[in-house]
């Protein structure tokens, strides 16, 4: 079946959302992650945004990784809930929105994570902070080109997973309306139900 089929097919719909978010996304050890929309609350009460690479997902949620002293990292850790959209290039013809809470990623995974990334993200992780970001470019230029990087992840390198409690799958249709189908975590297992695009 091609992919988002799914969504327009009369046929039952999967009975399993993270299984279907998995078929969707590339396999962990593609080094082509996707970039996702992770939304917060603001610790202003506004809602904040940014795009995070997707390092991993599996049945226990979708991991991504970070700076502990990076906004989004304050705000999971006073309200840890998330959300995460993902659409999916070049078609733009999918979408999927994932809603949750957070759990902290172990010490483990983090390691494994920080190996995954290229040489310039781990580089990235090292040396990007607001005291480089306030220098001239040149000695923003010269910092990166003298500080190579220790073994091993900084400190302050973190990551969480969001444990999803409803996965909305979007997909268009050339021929009819786009449809929506949203999985919703309950007591009794998931329970789907068709939306409007
Ligand atoms: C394509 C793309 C991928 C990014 N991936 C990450 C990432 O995996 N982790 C991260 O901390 N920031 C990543 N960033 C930078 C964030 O979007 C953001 O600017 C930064 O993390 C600070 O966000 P915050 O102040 O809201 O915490 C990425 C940006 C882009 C454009």
């Amino acid at each position: 079946m091609t992919l988002g089929a799914e969504v327009h097919a009369d046929t039952a719909p999967p009975a399993d959302p993270v299984a279907l978010a998995v078929s969707w996304l590339p396999a962990d050890d593609d080094p082509d992650r996707p970039q996702v929309t992770l939304s917060t609350q603001g610790l202003d009460g506004w809602p904040n945004a940014r795009t995070v690479l997707l390092s991993a997902v599996d049945r226990t949620g979708f991991a991504f990784h970070t700076s502990a002293s990076s906004a989004k990292a304050h705000e999971l850790a006073a309200v840890p809930r998330a959300a995460m959209t993902v659409v999916f290039a070049p078609a733009f013809s999918r979408q999927l929105v994932v809603r949750g809470d957070v759990v902290r990623c172990s010490p483990g995974e983090l390691a494994a994570a920080y190996t995954a990334r290229s040489p310039y993200l781990r580089r990235l992780a090292w040396l990007n902070d607001d005291a480089l970001a306030a220098l001239p470019r040149a000695e923003r230029v010269a910092r990166w080109a003298a500080g190579e990087p220790a073994a091993g992840a900084p400190e302050g390198w973190t990551g969480w997973r969001l444990v999803p409690r409803e996965l909305t799958f979007w997909v268009s249709d050339a021929d009819t309306a786009s449809r929506r189908l949203q999985y919703r975590r309950t007591a009794e297992g998931w329970r789907v139900r068709p939306l409007a695009g």
